[in-house]
């Protein structure tokens, strides 16, 4: 298999097909610190692509409660489980280099009647049943009967956890669906990086689903072809009437009620690096900051969707799922900077792609300590701007105060 270089395990890999990258990349950073599961996003997508016969059990977008919740059921957990077998081990990095196969390696090396070229598992129509089993449980506590409390919680600590995970397709730059198709009838979209299945050449072989890690490419039976989120890709060409031919972020970001989802397009090196772009706002959160990290990094596809990782969640547990970043991510966001708090006010205050941003300062307006480090807030303004470099949006750190007058209590 080619060698290709994957910046996310911070080392080379086996892929079935050499590097080719798009001039720019399809990418998003959801916080998860501020998703309240409300699935409006879900619903969004639902209403606008999969509403039809057939589609009946497919979420292109789904939020499952974790850490048991999952759509397909124990998507994470089954994968995991077959990488751990073929590492022997759980997965292990050295000074920021994954040092276990992805799913891509560890196929090379998979002995059987049926060769795979991807390691996966194709999940059973009991398990795409439930888009939100488990729903808002939370983990057992630790001692008492089956792990659970005789006391029960107390505020101001509670003893157990959940969190909210939004997922769509990650857009990856190796895709495992892409690689495992035999049709070939899976492509990446030079322009912006969108995956996409012809669902002309597509003849429902489904080693897409199977090999997809994230459980992201859907059969539909009554066509008998597979389907997947495909971007809203005339949104991000543009061609949404509303936009006036300006780059727009997809239903799912747009209607994001917890407001914890920013979308955007990177510029892509020849080899798969984003070429530097200071000043774009998820290049910061990613790049620059490093308060997002992928999902699941050790799987080997680079996905392109990124995390913030949820602050009250054992680090174990985030570390399997976000990779070694997540210790640096949390002292960040819990402590942030002038400039990681002013693009933290960006998230879903427009519809359009933010291209760029520029902050102009503002006054000091608060000052103390959090977590055991000195924090201070500046009433900084924000501007985003659009690809034709036109304003798009201009906020401020601090919310605006509404005083009511005297005379008219009741209005704003
Ligand atoms: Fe393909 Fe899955 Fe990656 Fe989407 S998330 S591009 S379906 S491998
Ligand atoms: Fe659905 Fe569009 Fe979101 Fe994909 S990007 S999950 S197609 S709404
Ligand atoms: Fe979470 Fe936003 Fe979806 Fe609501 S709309 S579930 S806050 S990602
Ligand atoms: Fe290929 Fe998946 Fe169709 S493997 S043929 S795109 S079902």
């Amino acid at each position: 298999m080619p060698k290709v270089f994957n910046w996310q395990l911070g080392r080379e890999m086996s892929y079935p097909y050499e590097e080719h990258h798009p001039q720019r990349q399809f990418a998003f950073v959801f916080n998860l610190n501020r998703c309240i599961g409300c699935q409006t996003c879900t619903m969004a997508c639902k209403s606008t692509w999969t509403f039809s016969k057939g589609q009946e059990f497919m979420w292109w977008n789904n939020v499952e409660t974790k850490p048991y919740g999952g759509y397909p059921q124990s998507w994470d957990i089954k994968i995991l489980k077959l990488l751990e077998e073929a590492n022997g081990e759980p997965q292990r990095w050295d000074k920021g280099v994954y040092q276990g196969k992805t799913i891509f390696e560890a196929a090379e090396q998979h002995i059987g009647p049926e060769p795979q070229r991807v390691l996966g598992y194709l999940p059973t129509d009991e398990e795409w049943r439930f888009p939100n089993i488990y729903e808002d449980t939370s983990t057992g506590y630790a001692g008492g009967a089956w792990g659970l409390s005789n006391e029960g919680a107390t505020l101001p600590e509670h003893k157990t956890w959940f969190f909210y995970l939004a997922r769509i397709c990650n857009h990856c730059t190796y895709p495992g669906c892409l690689a495992a198709c035999p049709r070939k009838a899976i492509y990446k979209r030079p322009e912006d990086g969108i995956v996409l299945i012809d669902q002309k050449r597509c003849r429902g072989y489904r080693k897409c689903v199977e090999a997809c890690p994230y459980k992201k490419a859907m059969y539909r039976p009554s066509t008998r072809v597979s389907e997947k989120c495909i971007a809203c890709y005339p949104r991000i060409e543009g061609k949404d009437p509303e936009t006036g031919g300006r780059p727009m972020e997809t239903r799912c970001m747009a209607a994001c009620i917890g407001q914890i989802r920013l979308q955007g397009l990177v510029k892509m090196n020849k080899d798969g690096s984003w070429v530097e772009d200071r000043y774009n706002p998820i290049y910061y959160l990613v790049k620059m900051a490093k308060v997002a990290l992928p999902l699941y990094p050790q799987f080997g596809t680079t996905p392109n969707g990124f995390y913030m990782p949820p602050r009250w969640v054992p680090r174990g547990y985030l570390k399997q799922m976000f990779g070694p970043g997540v210790d640096e991510a949390i002292a960040k966001y819990l402590a942030p900077d002038r400039e990681l708090l002013a693009v933290l006010q960006l998230f879903r205050r427009t519809n359009r792609i933010i291209f760029r941003y520029e902050i102009q300062e503002g006054p000091k307006v608060y000052e103390t300590t959090t977590h055991g480090k000195p924090f201070v807030m500046y009433n900084d303004t924000i501007i985003g701007y659009g690809e034709d470099g036109k304003e798009l949006v201009r906020t401020q750190v601090e919310e605006p105060f509404h005083i009511r007058p005297a005379t008219h209590q009741n209005s704003i």
